[in-house]
């Protein structure tokens, strides 16, 4: 029987999926930054915010790292915050969020403003409308994302990022009130927010959930699966499926199985065998190359990604991706190395 070749949309959808593909699709978190030159020339003059709101500007840096280094999925240029200012928060990059009134009481969750993020950012969605007619002619996917509430708060509590985030775990104990209602507010708003970028050509969405790592499995079970388990089951998977990424979430895979997410995008110091055999048919995968091994000549990251393909051939697909982002130093040699190792694959005997 002659191999079935896919379009790389059809690729990533199946990938997702569980159904059978020619080899695993590519692409990377934080695909398009600082370690891209054409970035820092479009970004040069403008805050982080003001290119998140420029569409024009946003689709050209959205689209820089496709013909550079060869990912086959595009992502949308914003961030995580940018939908949170809708609620009436404000934010600020430096580099990392920076919120002016931490949220701390009741009163304040109470104050958010009620919004329709097709009202409050209409950027976001021009922004992907445009993308979308780009990239119909080369079938080349479309992904959505948002934070989880979990993260978001996080933040939010915090005032901004931080390594151990105690505020909100000492809002989980002292004041559960509060951080149930903050993270009801926000699991209305991703719900809103990744229902509209579908809507506006989404093929794939993923929800970030980077520091419910930093929970234990029981408060991840009390305070976290349930919203995404809301969150999946809210959202119309069947015109683009889900994507959960924890940070550092080796202990939490049992319960992210059963979140009803499509993937569970998996961090690198996640043993990819074990993880596939334990999501039997639940999830596919995708990961999970440490980013900083992007540093490794290309030979190294070719036999990396070998072995990662390797030991997710029993989960029903992958995704070959990072463990997390690329980092602002990440030799752009090193991603296409990556990305030439994903392709090369459809070479080899399954
Ligand atoms: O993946 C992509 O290419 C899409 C764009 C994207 C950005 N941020 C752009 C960005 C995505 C998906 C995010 C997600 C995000 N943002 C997360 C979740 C995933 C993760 O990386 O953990 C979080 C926690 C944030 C919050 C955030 N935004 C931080 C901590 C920072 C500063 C530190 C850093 O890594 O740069 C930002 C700023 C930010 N978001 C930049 C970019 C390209 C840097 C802005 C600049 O050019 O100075």
């Amino acid at each position: 029987m002659p191999a079935a070749v896919f379009d790389p949309t059809a690729r990533l959808l199946r990938a997702c999926r569980g159904e059978p593909v020619d080899r695993p699709p590519v692409w990377l978190m934080r695909q398009a930054g600082r370690y891209l030159p054409e970035y820092r020339r479009v970004r040069e003059g403008l805050s982080f915010l003001e290119l998140c709101r420029d569409v024009d500007r946003a689709v050209e840096v959205s689209l820089q790292p496709l013909r550079r280094v060869g990912t086959e999925a595009v992502i949308f240029f914003s961030d995580i915050f940018v939908p949170v200012t809708g609620l009436g928060i404000e934010i600020d990059f430096q580099p990392g969020p920076v919120v002016a009134e931490p949220i701390r009481s009741l009163a304040q969750v109470e104050r958010l403003r009620a919004c329709d993020p097709r009202e409050s950012v209409p950027f976001v969605f021009e922004i992907l409308r445009r993308l979308r007619r780009e990239l119909a002619e080369e079938r080349v996917p479309l992904i959505g994302f948002a934070g989880a509430p979990f993260t978001l708060a996080a933040y939010l509590v915090e005032g901004r990022g931080s390594k151990e985030f105690s505020a909100i775990k000492r809002m989980m104990l002292r004041a559960p009130e509060v951080l149930r209602a903050l993270q009801a507010r926000l699991t209305t708003l991703v719900v809103d927010y990744l229902s509209a970028q579908i809507d506006a050509g989404a093929q794939v969405v993923q929800l970030f959930d980077t520091w419910a790592g930093l929970l234990g499995p029981e408060d991840y079970a009390e305070w976290v699966l349930p919203v995404h388990r809301e969150i999946a089951a809210k959202l119309d998977r069947a015109r683009a499926p889900l994507i959960l990424y924890v940070k550092g979430s080796a202990h939490l895979l049992a319960p992210m199985f059963d979140s009803g997410a499509d993937v569970i995008s998996l961090d690198w110091r996640v043993d990819v065998a074990a993880a596939a055999r334990l999501a039997g048919r639940r999830a596919s995968l995708q990961g999970n190359l440490d980013p900083a091994f992007l540093f490794a000549p290309p030979e190294a990251i070719a036999a990396r990604v070998r072995a990662i393909a390797a030991a997710a051939a029993p989960a029903r697909g992958l995704v070959l991706n990072l463990g997390h982002g690329c980092l602002p130093d990440t030799p752009i040699e090193g991603v296409r190395a990556f990305t030439d190792a994903a392709r090369a694959l459809a070479n080899r005997p399954a």
